[in-house]
C-alpha cells in the first residue's frame, strides 16, 4: 500500500496542482465576463441618462435634475447617480451616495477632462448605519456632459458590484471542490490501477524470480507461470530467456559437479558446445534438411508474424551444434510468411532471440513440393524404406524432380559454404540421397556426413526402387554415413555389395568406391536427457494430472494409456486400437476404467495413403467407442491436431502405460521422450521391437505389434504392474537414457567427422587416407 502510495505521490501533486490552477482559471474568466457585462450595461444607460440629463443643465438651478437622478435611487444594482458641474462640484446625486461622492471622483474628472466616456472598478470605504467602516466595491461609469458643444460637467453611475465577488467566491468555492474531489478520484483510480497492474505483476514477477534464484520450488518442478499482460509482454519475454538462461546455466553447473563427483561421463548442450567450439576450431558447420528449424507464419486475426519450432527431435539435436560454430542451416521455407523475414539472400540470423547462426531458406513450388517431397521422398522412399506393407510408388516424374532439388539445395549449401575451407557439412535424412555426392564433387575438402533418419531395408527391399544405384551412389559421396542401429548399417553394405561397384569392407563398416571411402556407423538418435530447459508451469502428480485431463477431455477414466504419433501408416495405430478392443474383451474389469489418449497430429495429407489413413483411424476408434461406450467412458479419445511438446509431456506424465507400436521405425522419439519425461519413475512403455528404440530400451515390454493378442496381454501386463517393478524398469531405461543423450549422438557423429583425415597432395588434388 505505501509503495504504491509512494508511486502515485507525483501524481497525486500534479493532478492537484493542475485543479487548482484550472480553478483559478475559470474564477479569473467569470470575472471578466461579468464585470464586461456590467460596464456594458451601465455604458448603455449611462448614455441614456446623458441625453436627458444635457438638457436640464440650461435649467439650472432647477429641482428637475435632482428628481431625474432620485429615480435611479435603489434601482436593481445602481447604487446612485450624481452630476457634477465643470468644476466638480454635485449639481444633482442620489442620497445614498451623497456623502461620498460629494466631489467628483478621479475617473469622472478624467472623462470631463477628455470630454471621453470612462468606466472603472473601485472600492470605497463607507461607513454603515451603524457608523463601522464597510469596504464597497463599485463600478463608477463616468460620461461628459454638453452644453452649447462644450464640457459642461459630467454625468457619473455607480453600481454596487459586490454581487460580482460572491458570485465569484461561489465559482472559487465550486471549482475547489471539483479539483479536490477530482484529485480523491484520480488518486484512489490510479492507485487501484498501479496495484493491479503494476504491483501485483511486479510482485509476482519478483516471486517467480526469487524461486527461480534460490531454488526453492518447494517440490514442484517450476515455478508458477508468469503474470500475462501487453505492457507486460515484452518485459517478460527479456525475463524468461534470462531465467531460462540461468536455470539452464545452473542445471549444466550441477550436472557437471554431479559428472565430476561420479566420474560419469554424459554430454551436455554446454559440453557439446565447448567440445565442438575445440575441435571445428572455428571452421564453420554446415546443416541441410528438408525441415527448417524455425517456421514463420501470419495471423490471421491480428497480422503479426508467429515464428515457431517444429517439435523435432532434429532441432534439439542440431541447434547446439550450430550454436557452437556460428554455422548455417539450409532448409526448405515452409511458413506462409517465410520470405517475408529473409534477407536478400534468403538468409536470416537465429534463434530470433538470441541470433546466433544463419538459416538460409530454400523456396519450392507447389510442383516441385509434390515431386520431390510427397512423391519420391514420401510415396517412394519412406514407404519402401518402413516396410510396413504400402507399396511404394516410383515415378518417373518424381525421380526427376528428386534429383533436381537435391541439385538445388546442394547449389545452395555449396554458395553458402564458398570461401570456408573444409568446411563441414551434416545433410539429414531420405530427401537428400543424391546431394553429399553433389557436394563432394564440388568441393572435396569438405568433410560431408550424411545422417538417414529412417530405416534402411534389405538389398531385395531397396531392388525394388528402379534407381537404387543412383541413390547408393549419392550417398557414398559422404565420407560417412549414420543410421540408428547396426541392423540398418548391414543392410546398406549388403545394398552397396549387389547395387554398385566399390569394395566393402565388413571389417570396418567401409566402402571404397572409385578411392573415396565412406564410414558407415550408428549413431542412436535420442532426447534432451536431463531436461534441462524444465517447463514452466505446475508440476502435478499422476493422478492430479490425469484427474485434471479427464476433466478437460469430458471423460471419465482412473487409468490412462497414451500413444503420440503423427498420423502415418508405418506407426501401427490400427494395431494398437485392435489390441485395445481385445484386451477389453478379455479383461472386461477394465472396462470403464482404462482409456487409451491418441495424440495423432495429421500428417502429409496431400498424400492419398495418409489422407484415407487418418479416416481409418477415426473409424476404427469410432466403431470401438461405438462397442464399448458407456457413460461418460470411452476406450479411445482420438486428438488428432498438433500438441505442443509441453502438453504433450502432461499426458506422459498422467498416463499408467505409454504404447509405441510402430510396424517399423528408425528410432521413434515418442518412446525415449516417455521415459524421460517419467520423473517419478512410474507407468509402463509398450514398445515395438520393430522400432529402433527397442534395441536401447529393453526394459520396455517389447512387443510385435502384428500380434494382436501378444499387444493385448502387454496392456493387461502394464496396467497390472506392482508399482516396485515399474520403478525399477523405469529407472534402468532412465539411466541408459540419460547417459545416450542427443548431445551424445552429435557429439559422436560429429567428432567421427572431424577425425577423418581430408589431405591434399603437392599439385593440389585431395588425398583421402584409406
Ligand atoms: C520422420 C523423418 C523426418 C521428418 C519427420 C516428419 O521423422 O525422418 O525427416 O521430418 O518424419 O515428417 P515431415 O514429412 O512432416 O517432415
Amino acid at each position: 500500500m505505501r509503495m504504491a502510495l509512494k508511486m502515485v505521490l507525483p501524481l497525486i501533486i500534479s493532478v492537484a496542482v493542475v485543479s487548482v490552477l484550472f480553478a483559478g482559471y475559470q474564477v479569473r474568466t467569470e470575472r471578466r465576463v461579468l464585470r464586461n457585462d456590467l460596464s456594458r450595461r451601465a455604458e448603455i444607460l449611462g448614455q441614456g441618462l446623458q441625453e436627458s440629463v444635457e438638457p436640464l443643465l440650461d435649467r439650472m438651478p432647477d429641482k428637475s435634475l435632482q428628481r431625474l437622478v432620485d429615480r435611479f435611487e435603489g434601482r436593481e444594482r445602481l447604487r446612485g447617480v450624481a452630476v457634477y458641474s465643470a468644476s466638480g462640484a454635485t449639481l444633482a446625486i442620489t442620497p445614498g451616495i451623497s456623502s461620498i461622492f460629494q466631489t467628483w471622483p478621479d475617473v469622472v474628472r478624467d472623462a470631463a477632462a477628455k470630454d471621453q466616456e470612462q468606466g472603472q472598478f473601485v472600492r470605497e470605504t463607507l461607513l454603515d448605519t451603524s457608523g463601522n467602516d464597510e469596504i464597497l466595491p463599485l463600478h463608477i461609469q463616468a460620461a461628459p456632459l454638453h452644453r452649447n458643444g462644450e464640457v459642461a460637467g459630467a454625468l457619473a453611475l455607480f453600481d454596487d458590484t459586490s454581487y460580482i465577488d460572491v458570485q465569484l467566491e461561489h465559482t472559487l468555492r465550486d471549482s475547489l471542490v471539483n479539483a479536490f474531489v477530482q484529485t480523491l478520484l484520480i488518486t484512489g483510480l490510479a492507485m487501484v490501477l498501479v496495484r493491479w497492474t503494476f504491483m501485483r505483476p511486479l510482485k509476482r514477477t519478483a516471486h517467480w524470480l526469487r524461486t527461480l534464484r534460490t531454488g526453492s520450488l518447494n517440490g514442484a518442478k517450476a515455478p508458477p507461470a508468469l503474470p500475462e499482460g501487453e505492457i507486460f509482454d515484452q518485459l517478460h519475454q527479456e525475463v524468461t530467456h534470462l531465467a531460462r538462461d540461468l536455470n539452464t546455466a545452473r542445471a549444466t553447473a550441477e550436472e557437471e559437479a554431479r559428472l565430476r563427483e561420479t566420474g560419469a561421463s554424459i554430454w551436455t548442450g554446454e559440453r557439446l558446445r565447448v567440445s565442438l567450439q575445440s575441435k571445428l576450431n572455428g571452421t564453420p558447420l554446415f546443416v541441410v534438411s528438408n525441415r527448417e528449424p524455425y517456421v514463420h507464419s501470419r495471423n490471421e486475426k491480428d497480422g503479426s508474424i508467429r515464428v515457431t519450432v517444429p517439435a523435432s527431435g532434429l532441432v534439439t539435436a542440431l541447434e547446439p551444434v550450430l550454436l557452437a560454430c556460428n554455422g548455417t542451416w539450409v532448409a526448405n521455407g515452409t511458413g506462409n510468411a517465410d520470405r517475408e523475414v529473409v534477407d536478400a539472400n534468403d538468409r536470416l540470423r537465429v534463434p530470433p532471440d538470441l541470433p546466433s547462426y544463419t538459416l538460409r531458406r530454400v523456396w519450392l513450388t507447389a510442383e516441385e513440393e509434390r515431386g520431390f517431397y510427397e512423391g519420391f521422398s514420401n510415396e517412394g522412399l519412406w514407404a519402401l524404406c518402413h516396410m510396413a506393407h504400402t507399396r511404394p510408388l516410383f515415378r518417373p516424374d518424381d525421380w526427376i524432380q528428386y534429383q533436381r532439388i537435391n541439385r538445388r539445395f546442394a547449389d545452395v549449401v555449396l554458395q553458402e559454404m564458398e570461401g570456408t575451407e573444409s568446411p563441414i557439412l551434416l545433410a539429414q535424412d531420405y530427401h537428400f540421397a543424391l546431394l553429399p555426392r553433389m557436394v563432394k564433387d564440388a568441393r572435396p575438402d569438405a568433410r560431408v556426413a550424411i545422417f538417414w533418419h529412417i530405416p534402411w531395408p534389405n538389398q531385395e527391399m531397396i531392388g525394388i526402387c528402379p534407381w537404387q544405384r543412383e541413390l547408393v551412389d549419392g550417398l557414398l559421396g559422404a565420407d560417412l554415413i549414420g543410421f540408428h542401429i547396426q541392423t540398418h548399417c548391414n543392410n546398406f553394405l549388403g545394398t552397396v555389395d549387389h547395387s554398385v561397384e566399390a569394395l566393402t569392407e565388413w571389417d570396418r563398416f567401409a566402402v571404397n568406391r572409385n578411392g573415396h571411402v565412406t564410414r558407415v556407423r550408428p549413431y542412436p538418435i535420442s532426447v534432451a536427457f536431463p531436461d534441462t530447459a524444465a517447463t514452466p508451469g505446475e508440476a502435478r502428480s499422476a493422478g492430479a494430472e490425469r484427474a485434471a485431463i479427464c476433466s478437460e477431455l469430458g471423460i471419465e477414466a482412473s487409468l490412462l494409456g497414451v500413444g503420440v504419433d503423427r498420423v502415418d501408416y508405418t506407426k501401427g495405430i490400427l494395431e494398437r486400437f485392435g489390441a485395445i478392443e481385445r484386451f477389453l474383451d478379455l479383461y472386461p474389469a477394465y472396462q470403464r476404467r482404462f482409456s487409451l489418449v491418441q495424440i495423432g497430429a495429421p500428417s502429409r495429407t496431400d498424400i492419398p495413403r495418409y489422407k484415407l489413413f487418418l479416416e481409418e483411424v477415426s473409424a476404427e476408434a469410432e466403431r470401438i467407442n461405438g462397442k464399448f461406450h458407456s457413460g461418460r467412458w470411452k476406450p479411445i479419445v482420438l486428438l488428432n491436431w498438433h500438441h505442443s511438446h509441453e502438453e504433450i509431456a502432461r499426458y506422459f506424465r498422467a498416463a499408467s502405460v505409454c504404447l509405441v507400436t510402430s510396424l517399423h521405425d528408425g528410432m521413434n522419439l515418442v518412446a525415449k521422450e516417455f521415459v524421460a519425461s517419467r520423473e517419478d519413475e512410474l507407468g509402463v512403455l509398450i514398445l515395438s521391437t520393430f522400432a529402433g528404440a527397442a534395441h536401447e530400451l529393453t526394459d520396455a515390454l517389447l512387443v510385435n505389434p502384428y500380434d494382436v493378442s501378444q499387444l493385448s496381454e502387454a496392456i493387461h501386463q502394464a496396467l497390472e504392474m506392482p508399482e516396485a517393478e515399474q520403478i525399477k524398469r523405469m529407472q534402468w531405461m532412465r539411466n541408459a537414457l540419460r547417459e545416450h543423450n542427443i548431445f551424445r549422438w552429435a557429439a559422436n557423429l560429429l567428432s567421427d567427422l572431424t577425425e577423418i583425415r581430408i589431405e591434399t597432395t603437392e599439385r593440389g588434388e585431395i588425398r583421402q587416407p584409406q
